[in-house]
């Protein structure tokens, strides 16, 4: 190949990217790949949308309706939601092996830096000064009665909610997770 012949391909391959670079809206992304994936028909939650009154797309569900796959749990964060949920809630998991190895990794993870791993609030976090939990065995509950008698609904509720210086685990602990976990707790009151 001779100098002229590749002095002139590259002069060509410049002016061909000037061409298909230049002409173009500088803030573009380029050409566009399938453009219905970006620019669908359907409504993106957060847009406008004049089929609704409000002209919003996101709406509020009618009230009293669940998300599919949601298990409620109807008693409010409050002493009478306690006391409710202690005579009326109640483990739906069968007390099998599985689910108690299950419950017994999961507390560990999540209760255990607190409550110590046998529950007798010695966790590793209380060496460092946090307050201390009382013993699931032997302490007594802040609301009354002996830890021991904590009912699947108090426990249960205590998880969901949590209790003073406890948070709340809900958004770390599904409605089934906190099932298994309060197994493994009334096993940890037998010590
Ligand atoms: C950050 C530390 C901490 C963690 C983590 C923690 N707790 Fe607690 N928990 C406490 C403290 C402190 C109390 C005592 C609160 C009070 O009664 O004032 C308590 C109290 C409780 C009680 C007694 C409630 C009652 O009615 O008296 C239960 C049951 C309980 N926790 C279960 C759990 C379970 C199950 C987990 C794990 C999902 C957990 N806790 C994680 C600190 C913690």
């Amino acid at each position: 190949m001779n100098k002229i012949k590749i002095l002139g391909i590259t002069a060509i391959s410049i002016a061909a990217s000037i061409l298909v670079t230049s002409c173009r809206d500088k803030r573009s992304t380029g050409w566009e790949y399938a453009p219905n994936m970006y620019r669908h028909i359907a409504y993106d939650p957060d847009q406008a949308n004049p089929n609704f009154a409000d002209g919003k797309t996101a709406q509020v569900p009618p009230k009293g309706t669940i998300p599919v796959g949601f298990t409620r749990f109807d008693f409010p964060n409050d002493r009478g939601g306690y006391d409710s949920a202690s005579v009326v809630a109640k483990n739906p998991l069968p007390a099998n092996k599985k689910n108690f190895e299950d419950g017994k990794i999961l507390y560990e993870h999540f209760c255990s830096p607190c409550h110590g791993k046998t529950g007798e609030g010695d966790g590793l976090v209380v060496s460092h000064g946090y307050p201390a939990p009382p013993s699931y065995s032997k302490g007594q509950s802040s609301r009354g009665g002996a830890m021991k008698d904590l009912t699947d609904g108090k426990i249960y509720h205590t998880i969901t909610y949590g209790v003073n210086a406890m948070g709340s685990y809900a958004s770390q602990l599904s409605p089934q997770e906190r099932w298994k976990v309060v197994a493994y707790v009334h096993h940890l009151q037998t010590l």
